[in-house]
């Protein structure tokens, strides 16, 4: 969450700060800011919401200078307007933060004892007044580095001084930060995308480390302050090709993209001429597993519920999911013998990441499946299944999903074979009904018309359900959470059997329940399940691969995705799902790549 950037240059840096915050704001749009050196004085430009905000300050009263940094916010200490806006600056320094300074009020309680005042409720503000008061006996890079020694917590920093102003340094402890270089110009940024438009050379502090810019060089510092080099990695053009194209919104786009981007990843793993899978140096030998643990966070943990029913059903191998922040408090015990799978598009969400350590800590075998390969969590794991999604700009994950559920897929066939679960018969049948998801995912996707219609239901909606069983409840799941971060409707993903313990309750004349009822074993119960829905008033809205269902006059509206097998219906139970969440939400005109409140990269616990 939030989103830095600093650029060290021999020309004006506002304009291209901006243009980066800009890429930046999908990690935060809460408040805007940036500050530049002009003539030895700290300048602040700041504003609540949107960059746009900012950049329309910047057009009334420019700001100049070389040096600079910049932020967008998503609140956690304090609310969202101008003074809580980041850079926070005194006199002598300005700061950028991304991350949380767990001991803040402490430090604020000192610094207060002392007769320091404090301007915001932030707990920023603790980092630029305690660098001041170091700067009084210190150099810049001294005085970072005493006042980190003072911090709790994890964050990443941009600053500048007021009395040194060719530099800005830049330091990271959990959250990341990258750094970039040019022809007479050095760059920090959150990622290596804010970055994109200036260079393609990029470096990647590690926990612990920090690093001073000026436009002509930059040094970087290990923990203890010694100065050590970084490898420069050059980023192809590719894994900078974002842009919204023909589409109005970036969810829309990576909806649309699935196609391309599942078959992608098949390919990267599927030897289609051996008919076979390309996944090896398993880090435990697959045979030897007594147990996989996965864990994630909101879609991430959707993809390890879904991957649970695969396991089980392919498998012989017991199998746990748990969600990250519960799962990085529990006494737990660990075996050697067990694979713990994390599964995060970012690589970067604090929860999944603290999970992690915790498992390195106890020496047991780790495995991410990730979108993001050169982050925190790819590197801190000790085996990377990446899911070739390219970039996710739209908040709500989408094609990391699909991305997600077909590593997890490929990875349970796999392991399947490997431990002679299956025989090569089924094996191959697996694989060939592999290879024909990205056309049945074109077909579902050219249902949208249908699924507009669908949306219109939701128009006086006050809530919704989405139920399912087996593998499509956590497509329930998923369908319910994609619906209400994007259109701010209450919905409940539930097994479609647990309804009659509670929730039934609920049903009322004219709710709408989502049935998702693929033709599997659980169908008939589902269709029972859903009779009681009918009997209380409820409207449904069907979805299933069945051809020979006939859709009666109880159900509202139904729509039919394509079938390939039973394993792979939930991917394509998905995409309606997706279309739907998307559409309810154009309909109540809602900001569909950047829903109120929410951050695409969760970098706090
Ligand atoms: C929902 C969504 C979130 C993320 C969650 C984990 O659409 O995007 O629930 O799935 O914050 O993020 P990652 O996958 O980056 O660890």
């Amino acid at each position: 969450m939030c989103g830095i950037i600093g650029i060290a240059s021999n020309k004006s840096v506002s304009m291209n700060i901006i243009n980066s915050l800009k890429k930046l704001e999908y990690r935060g749009y809460d408040s805007a800011g940036l500050a530049t050196l002009t003539n030895e004085s700290i300048n602040e430009k700041k504003c609540s919401g949107r960059v746009e905000e900012l950049e329309k300050i910047l057009f009334k009263t420019p700001s100049e200078g070389n040096i600079g940094i910049g932020h967008v916010r998503w609140a956690t200490h304090g609310v969202p307007n101008v003074i809580n806006a980041h850079p926070h600056s005194s006199e002598q320094v300005s700061v950028v933060h991304n991350g949380i300074i767990e001991n803040s009020d402490e430090i604020k309680k000192e610094l207060e004892a002392k007769g320091i005042k404090f301007k915001s409720q932030t707990d920023t503000e603790v980092v630029t007044l305690l660098i001041t008061e170091a700067l009084k006996i210190n150099k810049p890079l001294e005085s970072v580095f005493e006042t980190l020694k003072k911090l709790k917590g994890s964050f990443a920093l941009g600053i500048i001084f007021k009395n040194f102003s060719n530099i800005i340094i830049g330091a990271r402890r959990g959250s990341p930060l990258a750094v970039g270089y040019s022809k007479e110009e050095n760059y920090i940024g959150s990622d290596s995308y804010a970055l994109k438009s200036m260079t393609n050379k990029i470096s990647y502090l590690d926990d612990g480390e920090l690093c001073v810019l000026t436009k002509d060089e930059v040094n970087f510092y290990n923990k203890n302050l010694k100065k050590i080099n970084k490898k420069i990695l050059i980023m192809s053009e590719d894994e900078y090709s974002i842009d919204k194209g023909e589409y109005k919104h970036f969810m829309f786009k990576e909806i649309m993209e699935q196609p391309e981007t599942v078959k992608n990843c098949i390919d990267e793993y599927v030897d289609s001429l051996k008919n076979n899978i390309n996944i090896l140096n398993f880090p435990i030998d697959p045979q030897k597993i007594n147990k996989i643990v996965l864990i994630g966070c909101g879609t991430a943990y959707n993809s390890c519920i879904t991957a649970k029913y695969w396991l089980e059903e392919l498998t012989s191998i017991d199998v746990e999911i748990d969600i990250a922040s519960e799962f990085r408090y529990r006494k737990l015990k660990f075996n050697s013998n067990n694979l713990y799978i994390f599964v995060s598009q970012s690589g970067e969400t604090a929860d999944t990441a603290a999970a992690l350590d915790i498992c390195k800590k106890n020496n047991v075998k780790t495995c991410s499946i990730v979108n993001v390969i050169e982050s925190t969590i790819a590197r801190n794991s000790d085996w990377v299944l990446p899911i070739h999604a390219g970039t996710e700009i739209g908040v709500a994950s989408t094609k990391a999903f699909l991305g997600q559920l077909t590593v997890l897929y490929i990875l349970c066939l796999k392991l399947a074979f490997v431990r002679q679960d299956i025989n090569e018969k089924t094996y191959i049948k697996n694989i060939s009904n592999l290879k024909k998801l990205p056309d049945a995912i074109k077909k579902c996707l050219a249902g949208e018309n249908n699924v507009q219609l669908m949306a219109k239901e939701f128009i006086t909606a006050k809530g919704s359900m989405f139920l399912g069983r087996g593998s499509s409840f956590p497509i329930a799941l998923e369908g319910a959470l994609k619906l209400k971060e994007l259109s701010y409707l209450h919905a409940e993903g539930y097994p479609a059997g647990e309804m009659k313990h509670g929730p039934l309750a609920l049903i009322e004349e004219g709710l709408p329940v989502i049935v998702i009822a693929p033709k599997d074993k659980y169908f008939e119960k589902t269709i029972s399940n859903m009779q009681e829905v009918i009997a209380r008033g409820g409207k449904i809205l069907f979805i299933t691969d069945n051809k020979k269902e006939s859709l009666n006059e109880n159900i509202r509206f139904g729509l039919r995705v394509p079938h390939i097998d039973n394993l792979l219906s939930p991917i394509l139970l998905t995409l309606p799902l997706q279309m739907l969440a998307y559409h309810v939400a154009l309909i109540k005109n809602c900001d569909v790549d950047k829903p109120r409140n929410l951050a695409k990269s969760v970098t706090v616990e």
